[in-house]
C-alpha cells in the first residue's frame, strides 16, 4: 500500500470512521479527521491523527481539511443533513483531491434506490459526474445496526421488533473500513462498485439468539407490527421515507434472502467476520 497519501476521513466519529482511522494510523498514512465544531463524539478519533473542524452544510468550512488532501473517505449522514451541499461539498473535494471512497448501499446495487430520492444513488450520481478517481462501497446493513436492541436486550430476554425472518448479509463495520482504506490507499479500485458484505446469511431474529449465547443467556425474538416500529423509528429520528424503505426491504428479505459477495477477503486478503464475532468483541454493550 502507497502510505505517502494524506486522507481526510469524513464521518470521523460514526460507525466506520474510527476503524478506517485506525487502519490508516497503522498503514503510516498522514490522516485527518474531519469534526464538527465541539463534537461530543471528538474521543472516538484514534491518536495520531490531525483533526480539523469543518461541517459539511457549510462547504467552505471544508477548505482548511482538504487542503493538501489526496484522498477522502466520503460517507453522507442522511438522517441529518439534506444533500442540497453535497454538489458544493464535491466541488470543493474536486479541487483538492483526487480521489474518494464512497460509502454507499446495496440498496442501490439492487436497483431498490431511485436516484431521484436524495439517497446514496443520487450521492453516486453526482461522483460520476466529477473527474474524482471514485469508489463506491455499496454495503449491506452493518452488525452494529444490532446495537439499535441492546437497550431491550438489557431490559430483558426479548426483543420485539418486525421481520425476524429477515435474511441479511450483515457486514462487520471495521471490514469495511478494511475496504476502504485499501481503495484509498492502493491503485486499482477507481471506479468500481463493490458490493460489500458479511459472510454469512444471518437473520435478524438469529443474530439475537447469537448475542444471546455469547451472553450466556436466553434471548428470544418477537415479531411485532410493521407500523408500530415505523412509528418508534420516526420518533427516535428516522426519517419516515427510510423507516419505510428499511421496513419494506426487511418484508423483501423474509422471503429473499440477501446475497452475499467475497469483496471483503478479495480486496483486504482478510476472511470477512462473522456475526458471532462481531457480537463477542461488542458483547459488553449488550450487558
Ligand atoms: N447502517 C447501515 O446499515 C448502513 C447500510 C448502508 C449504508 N450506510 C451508510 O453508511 C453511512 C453511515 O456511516 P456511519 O454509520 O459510520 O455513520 P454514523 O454512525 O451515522 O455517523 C455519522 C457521522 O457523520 C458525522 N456528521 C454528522 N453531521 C455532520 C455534518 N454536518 N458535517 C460533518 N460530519 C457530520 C457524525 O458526527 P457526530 O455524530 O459525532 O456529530 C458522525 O461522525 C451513511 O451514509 C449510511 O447511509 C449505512
Amino acid at each position: 500500500m502507497t502510505v505517502n497519501k494524506t486522507v481526510l476521513v469524513i464521518g470521523a466519529t460514526g460507525n466506520v470512521g474510527p476503524p478506517a482511522l485506525s487502519r490508516l494510523v497503522e498503514a503510516g498514512a498522514p490522516v485527518r479527521a474531519l469534526l464538527i465544531k465541539d463534537d461530543p463524539n471528538a474521543d472516538r478519533v484514534p491518536d495520531g491523527v490531525e483533526v480539523f473542524h469543518g461541517d459539511l452544510a457549510e462547504p467552505d468550512s471544508l477548505d482548511d481539511a482538504l487542503d493538501g488532501v489526496d484522498a477522502v473517505f466520503l460517507m453522507w449522514p442522511f438522517f441529518t443533513l439534506p444533500v442540497s451541499t453535497a454538489p458544493e461539498v464535491l466541488a470543493k473535494i474536486e479541487q483538492h483531491a483526487r480521489r474518494v471512497v464512497f460509502v454507499s448501499s446495496v440498496g442501490v446495487h439492487i436497483g431498490l434506490e431511485r436516484r431521484d430520492n436524495n439517497c446514496h444513488a443520487h450521492l453516486e450520481e453526482l461522483l460520476e459526474k466529477t473527474t474524482l478517481e471514485w469508489t463506491f462501497l455499496r454495503t449491506t446493513g452493518f452488525m452494529a445496526n444490532a446495537l439499535g436492541f441492546a437497550g431491550q436486550i438489557r431490559a430483558g430476554g426479548t426483543v420485539h421488533f418486525p421481520y425476524g425472518a429477515a435474511a441479511r448479509t450483515s457486514v462487520h463495520e471495521g471490514d469495511l473500513a478494511a475496504v476502504a482504506v485499501r481503495a484509498l490507499l492502493e491503485d486499482g479500485h477507481a471506479g468500481q462498485k463493490y458490493l460489500v458484505t458479511g459472510p454469512e446469511v444471518v437473520s435478524q431474529k438469529e443474530q439475537v439468539h447469537i448475542i444471546g449465547e455469547v451472553l450466556g443467556r436466553s434471548l428470544t425474538w418477537q415479531d411485532v407490527l410493521a407500523q408500530d416500529a415505523r412509528d418508534q423509528m420516526v420518533a427516535s429520528g428516522w426519517p419516515p421515507a427510510y423507516a419505510d424503505g428499511a421496513l419494506d426491504y426487511f418484508a423483501q428479505l423474509t422471503k429473499e434472502p440477501e446475497v452475499g459477495s467475497s469483496v471483503v477477503e478479495e480486496v483486504t486478503g482478510e476472511p470477512a467476520r462473522t456475526f458471532r464475532e462481531w457480537a463477542v468483541e461488542n458483547a459488553a454493550r449488550f450487558r
